[in-house]
This record gives C-alpha cells, structure tokens and sequence, in this order.
C-alpha cells in the first residue's frame, strides 16, 4: 500500500514546503529587480495563475493515476519513449539540487554570521563588500555547502520527518510574521519610496522577451514544476480531494511569499543605495542592512536566516526525493546507497558551482559561469522544454485519465474540460514555444555578438 496524505491540509502544507523556499525569498526579488519591476511582476503573476495553475493541476493527475513517481509514471501511461520526459525532470532536479544546495550553504552562513554578531554592522555597500568576500572565499562557501548538502541527505536518510516536520510548522510561521515585520522596517527607510514604486509600478515600455521568458522559467522554478515533484506528490494524493482547488491553495501560499519577499528586498535596495542589478547577492545584502538598522536586529536576523534555512530544506528534500526514488525504483538500488549517490553527485557539482563565482570565475560557458549558466539553463531552458512535452502528453495521449482525474470531487471543473485541454494541448506549447525561441535568439546575441 502506498503512503497517502494524512489530509488534503496536509498534502497542501508539504507542496508549499517544497514550492516555497528560495525561489520566492530569494530569487524572485533580484530577478523582479533586474527585469524592471511592475510589468515583470505583473507578467509573472499572470503566468502562474494560467499555465501554472494548469500544468501543476496536470503533474498531480499524472501522479495520482499511475501512484508513481514519475519516470514509472511516464512508462504506465505512455509506453516506451515517454519516460525520457521523466529523465529530463530527474536531470533538471539534480542540476537545481547542486546550486540550490550552495545557496542554502549561505543562508546558514548568514545565520551564524548574525547571530555572533560578526557582519551586523555592515550597511549598504559595506554589506555588499562582505557578500563579495564571503561568496569569492574558495572555501567557506564551500563548508556551508556541505553543511546544507548533509542535512538535505541525512533529513532523507534517516527520515527524521516528524522533526522536519515540527520544525517547518512553526518556523515557517515566524518566517511569515517576519517578512511582515522586516516590510515595515524596509518601507519606513528613508528613501524607500522609490524602490516600493518601481516593483508595483508597471511600465511595458522595458518589456522584451528577455522579460517574458524570465517570467516564465521563475514561474516554474518558484511552483516547483518540473515533472517530478509535483507528480510524485501527486501520487500519495488519494481519492477523496480535489486536484485543483489544492493547487489554487498551493500557488496562492507561494505567490504571496513572493510578493512579501518582494516588498521586504526591493524598497530596501534604494533607501540604501545600492543597485538593482546586483543578481544572486541581492537579499543577502540588503537584509542584513536592514537588521543592522532595526532594534534587536540581530535576532531578528538570525531568525530570518533560520527560518529561511528551513525553507530551503524542505524543498531541496523534495528535489533529492525525486531522483533517489528514481534510483531505487530503476536500479533497485538500497535507500542508503541511492542517498549517498546522489549526495556525492549534487555536492561536487556544487563545489564547482561554489567557485565558479571566485577563483575559477574565468571559466566560461556562453559568457556565463558555471553557477549562472546551471540556473539558466534549468530554469530558462530545461524546464520549459519539458512542460511542453508534458502538456502535449497530457491533452493528446492520456487526456481521458487527466480529464477524470481533474473533474473527480470537483464537479466545477467539468465545465472548462474543454478549455483546460486546448490549453494544454495547443495554446501551452506554442506560447511557451514563441517565447523559448524569442528568449534564445535574444540571448544568443547579447553573449555573443556583444561578448558579454
Ligand atoms: N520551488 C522551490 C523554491 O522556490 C525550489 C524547488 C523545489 C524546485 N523543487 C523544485 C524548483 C523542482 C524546480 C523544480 O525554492
């Protein structure tokens, strides 16, 4: 008998746990910052709540059909060449896993550095120059990688789930009560004002398709869409819920993160001074600015990057479920030895990735170091890709399971059958198609025709 969620409530909470982490804290402010704000945002917003509410809807029913993970899901319901659309999911999540898994190594850095009080003066662009020296080190980062890779593998390891569990059910509470103490702190600064416009004020003028395809690989990064998660969550769904009234809890929790996260960053980054064009290192320059301006700061910091730590924890677990599962169901591989695999793989790529950014900066992949070129090529490239194949599965091979899996339970759903499907089936891969090929050439020529 295959495990299930205890409760809809409970399969809603752990989707979120994996939805929600650094994509919506992290990325998504310096990604909105460096696209403009407002258009981007609105852009964004737009996208998840159609293709994402779609296409997440779709991976659970995939998922809840076939109650396997999902290169086996691929295989039931497809025949022989699916499964490779699984394969690409499994690839994608190791290659998110190995960057991930560094960033989580700083969140924990920045614990330890806020709670001993050693970087909690810093303010704007002095903040900016320990961010620099910390990420350039060639070995610190490092350490704090490990530390974040162990605790993803251990936590799978010895299932020490129901501590995981305790902990994420009060600590991400608090990281939601602290983003709306830290939006307080961050929108009274002085000269707040500016940055608070320039992410609600929408400006369509410095839209390209550049913004359209940051849109859309962030969309997916941030719902966790990449064929592998969702479907193997999907599959402990059992017959009593809805699919898509979850799936609306579910998008609805991670928009809202982001949007907090959002308000919490960006009104920071002018009244500091600081540019927005500062990518990755953006949140982890302007909050601790904001907790050295702020009483009790530092505890408030370190509860930040506490909180923050657990966040990323609860999705990296959910990337390194996908391919152990996938190790153990394919080469009946034993749990410790598939665990141990995939941590030895996803930490050496990490430590690449981790240097990529200081001493072996100079190694290039079409004008992008490694850490860069991972993250846009899974996000910008991989996952679009995938999702397309994944929506034409859904609406022209399998489409009479999908559509009794979307409408059981939730007789509302049965009206846009039709709908859903032409989505699925013609409108998804098109759209997603114009704005790859729109995305690439764009690219294509920056880094090359201007060698940047
Ligand atoms: N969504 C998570 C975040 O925002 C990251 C993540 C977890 C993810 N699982 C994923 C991204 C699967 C892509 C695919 O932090």
């Amino acid at each position: 008998m295959r495990s299930q969620w205890g409760s809809k409530i409970g399969f809603i909470l752990a989707s979120a746990g994996s939805t929600i982490g650094l994509g919506a804290v992290w990325k998504f402010p310096y990604v909105t910052a460096t696209q403009g704000g407002g258009a981007f945002l609105l852009i964004y917003l737009a996208i998840c709540l159609t293709l994402g509410l779609v296409l997440m809807s779709t991976e659970i029913a995939i998922g809840r059909s076939t109650q396997s993970s999902p290169y086996g899901a691929f295989r039931k319901l497809g025949g022989k060449a699916w499964p490779i659309v699984g394969a690409l999911g499994i690839l994608i999540c190791f290659l998110i896993i190995s960057f991930y898994s560094v960033i989580g190594g700083w969140t924990a850095s920045y614990f330890f550095s806020t709670i001993t009080g050693a970087t909690h003066t810093a303010i704007g662009s002095e903040s900016e120059a320990n961010f620099t020296a910390f990420i350039t080190n060639p070995e610190q980062p490092i350490y704090f990688h490990l530390l974040f890779a162990l605790a993803t593998a251990g936590t799978i390891l010895f299932g020490v789930q129901k501590g995981i569990e305790k902990l994420s059910k009060y600590l991400m509470p608090i990281l939601f009560i602290l983003l709306v103490v830290l939006i307080i702190r961050s929108i009274t600064l002085e000269g707040a004002s500016q940055g608070l416009m320039e992410f609600l004020a929408v400006d369509f003028r410095e839209v390209t398709s550049k913004t359209f395809i940051e849109a859309l690989g962030l969309s997916f990064f941030s719902l966790s869409l990449a064929m592998g998660i969702m479907v193997t969550y999907g599959s402990y769904v059992d017959g009593q819920a809805g699919i898509v009234p979850s799936v609306i809890w579910i998008i609805a929790l991670t928009l809202m993160t982001c949007v907090l996260s959002g308000l919490m960053v960006l009104p920071a980054v002018s009244a500091l001074g600081l540019s927005n064009s500062a990518g990755p290192g953006l949140t982890f320059i302007t909050m601790p600015s904001v907790f050295a301006l702020m009483p009790y700061g530092q505890w408030f910091g370190a509860l930040f990057f506490a909180a923050l730590f657990v966040a990323a924890l609860t999705s990296s677990i959910s990337l390194m479920e996908v391919i152990v599962s996938f190790l153990i169901d394919e080469f009946k591989l034993a749990r410790k030895t598939a665990v141990f695999i995939t941590f030895a793989g996803f930490f050496t790529l990490g430590v690449a990735c981790s240097l990529s950014m200081g001493i072996w900066e100079g190694y290039k992949i079409v004008g992008l170091n490694l850490f860069d070129f991972l993250d846009k090529l899974t996000q910008n490239y991989l996952m679009p890709i995938g999702e397309i194949f994944l929506a034409i599965f859904a609406a022209w091979i399998v489409w009479p399971t999908i559509s009794n899996q979307l409408k059981a339970n939730t007789p509302a759903v049965a009206k846009f059958l039709p709908a859903i499907r032409i989505f699925l089936g013609i409108i998804i891969p098109i759209l997603i198609g114009v704005i790859l090929l729109n995305g690439f050439d764009f690219e294509f020529k920056i880094n090359y025709i201007y060698g940047i």
